[in-house]
């Protein structure tokens, strides 16, 4: 089988990568010459693990292969995957789909006549998009034999490689019976190791996207909510998470609270389905607290630190460790990083930080910050160390050694990767989130 992926972003360029491993021919599409020069040289233009090794394995087997010509990847394809950017249109929230409806209507132009093609959006797309796409194909190019379908991608970065080759289901989204028969072939790898499949409308399918992100939000606005309230009782949050997620009907995973969601997703995915329910005259209230309660904690978490230095950080020296808005990523998108460093900057303080992989992304977007090249040099002579990224090789540091070194002890861990006791017993003041310090 032959596939064309249109976008050389996270989703289009692991799925790309990922269905050439499953043995289908792949070519992805960028309009950006540079982008597919460099991954025609091998270089991977996002940091995620795993992934130059299964681009470069691919390629080399002539599975997977890279172009700006979207006319011949298209021709001849079983399936044309649009994957291109849905980012949140400036103003009012809604999903931009400028990318999503330009790319099919060069597909539309490209499609082969004598060839039956679906075309899948892979993108994010808000209810009643797919039906939008076949109409422009349709208008461009009335003779043309295809169908369309929603397949959502749920790959988290960080994972997007294990998260695509061993997903918890795949949903496909499409009124046609042959669209169904070739995204099942395609999938094939899949129901061999029977991942479960939801086959359903195209309408179903682009909710279910929006349904699944928008959930996850909630769920980790919850347990920050609760980390709050356990502060106040002095209650451990480790410890209700874990009461709770033992209960199958909750689930044990994104339970774990930190200075509120970000990433390339949630924030925009959030907003966007807020936006089509209040279209539809149906609003989601529940999704538009959420969305209040992440933004208000995102800008209140620098008050936190303000608070563990004594009320002030003016001249004061913070040592931030981490600053992408999850780790394993270099991805700075809606990071809370981007609202706390500059409220700190604001309010007097001297911010040096250090990231593992995100520095290049950041220099751009938090100016004025001092870089480290490793996490001792961001904390040296620091009032205060911030944890914002929960890094690995953050939780190996040696606290005594940090503490020694740093002008006074205070530690604020917003991500609760370090034991109270530890951190204590290092010499810090120990501040985290809905633990007893
Ligand atoms: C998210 C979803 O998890 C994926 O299923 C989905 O495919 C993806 O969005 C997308 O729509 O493309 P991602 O944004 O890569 O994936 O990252 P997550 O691991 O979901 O984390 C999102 C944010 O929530 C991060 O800021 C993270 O720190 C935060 N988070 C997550 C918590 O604060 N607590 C948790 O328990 C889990």
């Amino acid at each position: 089988m032959r596939i064309a992926v249109i976008g050389t972003g996270y989703v289009g360029l692991v799925s790309g990568a990922c269905f050439s491993e499953f043995g289908v021919e792949t070519i992805c599409v960028d309009k950006d010459q540079g982008k597919i020069d460099r991954l025609l040289k091998g270089e991977i233009p996002i940091y995620e693990p795993g992934l130059d090794a299964l681009v470069e394995k691919n390629a080399k087997a002539g599975r997977l292969s890279f172009t700006t010509d979207l006319p011949t990847a298209v021709r001849g394809a079983d399936a044309v995957f649009i994957a291109v950017g849905t980012p949140s249109r400036r103003g009012d929230g809604h999903a931009d789909l400028s990318y999503v409806y330009a790319a099919a209507a060069e597909i539309a132009a490209a499609l082969d006549p004598d060839d039956y093609t679906v075309i899948v959006t892979k993108s994010t797309v808000p209810v009643g998009t797919g039906r939008e796409v076949a109409r422009i194909i349709r208008k461009t190019r009335p003779e043309a034999d295809f169908d369309v379908a929603s397949n959502p991608e749920f790959l988290r970065e960080g994972s997007a490689i294990e998260d695509f080759m061993r997903p918890d289901r795949v949903v496909i989204g499409t009124d046609s019976d042959r669209a169904r028969q070739v995204m099942r072939a395609l999938y094939r790898p899949l129901f061999l190791i029977e991942t479960p499949m939801v086959f359903t409308s195209l309408e179903t399918s682009e909710l279910i996207k929006y349904a699944a992100n928008t959930f996850l939000a909630a769920k980790i606005t919850f347990i920050n909510e609760v980390a709050d309230l356990c502060e106040k009782v002095g209650a451990d949050v480790h410890d209700v998470a874990k009461g709770i997620g033992l209960d199958n009907r909750i689930g044990k995973k994104f339970l774990h609270p930190g200075p509120g969601y970000g990433g390339s997703c949630f924030p925009k995915d959030t907003l966007a389905l807020v936006k089509t329910a209040q279209d539809y005259g149906s609003p989601l209230r529940i999704i538009e607290t959420v969305v209040d309660i992440n933004d208000r904690r995102k800008k209140a978490m620098a008050d936190r630190v303000i608070a563990a230095c004594g009320g002030s950080v003016a001249g004061k020296r913070i040592g931030v460790l981490g600053v992408t808005f999850k780790p394993n990523t270099d991805d700075m998108r809606d990071a809370p990083s981007l609202d706390i460093i500059p409220a700190l900057a604001e309010a007097g303080a001297i911010v040096a930080a250090y990231d593992p992989a995100g520095r290049h992304e950041a220099e751009k977007m938090l100016p004025g910050v001092e870089w480290a090249d490793d996490a001792y040099g961001a904390l040296s002579g620091a009032d205060c160390a911030l944890v914002l990224t929960e890094w690995n090789e953050f939780r190996m540091l040696n606290l005594s050694r940090i503490c020694k070194a740093m002008k006074a002890p205070v530690l604020v861990d917003l991500r609760n990767i370090f034991n109270p006791e530890d951190a204590e017993m290092a010499g810090f003041a120990y501040h985290c989130v809905g633990r007893p310090g």
